[in-house]
């Protein structure tokens, strides 16, 4: 039987990217989004492209409501029978110094970015170990490494999620559960709005969706734990 994935905020960017891609490697695919057209939309272009209806699942999902997540997830395996893989990749961030940052837009950062990754693992694992193992793939960032002034809630639920991911991993590696990160540069998204046109120069959504695909492509005692891909030529600095 073909594995299942579960996408979080998989309705445009990165995540309708990977979830375009897992389909067409025979994936059943569910996508989760906040806005409901979005979600509507993604979801019948997963279904053009294949075929079949009945391979994907578009849930309206705010990964900050713990009761949604485990909602949706509920969903996902009544539909398809079991869950496989879940990355979480739904992420916000705005560029704003901490001095003029409300304290909706911090919590909402944490919430999505971070507390949301939480609620997911924790509401996923469970139906994981009872398949025997699967996937958990969290999409993280070099700003986590590389912090920048207007940044500082974004990059700090990056960092964090690098430390629970590697916490995770040790945590769930012996039922069959394989946990990475993946810590793209920038790419040409309307991230955080949008903003600068970056197309020139930046990775494109399919490139992140093409290294958490051939993640999961390696063998079952290898484990890439954490990559990081950037545009091989942004703008010279200064
Ligand atoms: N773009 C970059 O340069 C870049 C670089 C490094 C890392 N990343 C990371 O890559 C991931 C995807 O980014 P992207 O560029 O593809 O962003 P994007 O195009 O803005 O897409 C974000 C996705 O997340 C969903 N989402 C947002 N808040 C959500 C919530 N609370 N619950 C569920 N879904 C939610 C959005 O759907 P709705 O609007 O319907 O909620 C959308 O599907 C993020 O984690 C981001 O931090 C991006």
């Amino acid at each position: 039987m073909s594995l299942v994935s579960l996408i979080t905020g998989g309705t445009r960017g990165i995540g309708q990217a990977l979830a375009s891609r897992l389909v067409a490697r025979g994936h059943r695919v569910a996508i989760t989004g906040t806005t409901p057209d979005g979600v509507a939309r993604a979801e019948h272009a997963l279904a053009e492209q294949c075929g079949d209806p009945g391979r994907v699942l578009g849930l309206g999902c705010d990964v900050r409501d713990p009761g949604a997540v485990e909602r949706a997830i509920r969903t996902v395996v009544a539909r398809f029978g079991g869950l496989d893989v879940l990355v979480n990749n739904a992420g916000v961030g705005v560029g704003q110094p901490i001095s003029e940052l409300p304290y909706d837009e911090w919590d909402r950062i944490i919430g999505t970015n971070l507390t949301g990754v939480y609620h997911c693992c924790r509401a996923v694992i469970p139906h994981l170990v009872s398949r025997g193992g699967g996937w958990i793939v969290n999409v993280s960032s070099l700003s986590a490494t590389a912090p920048f002034a207007g940044g500082a809630a974004y990059c700090a639920t990056k960092a964090a999620v690098d430390a629970f991911t590697e916490a995770l991993m040790q945590e769930v590696r012996h039922d069959g559960i394989r946990v990475a990160s993946v810590a793209p540069g920038s790419v040409d998204t309307t991230f955080g709005g949008g903003g600068r046109d970056k197309s020139s120069w930046a990775l494109q959504p399919g490139d992140v969706a093409r290294v958490i695909v051939d993640l999961m492509r390696h063998a079952g005692r290898a484990l890439p734990s954490r990559v990081e891909i950037r545009p091989s030529q942004p703008p010279r600095k200064g």
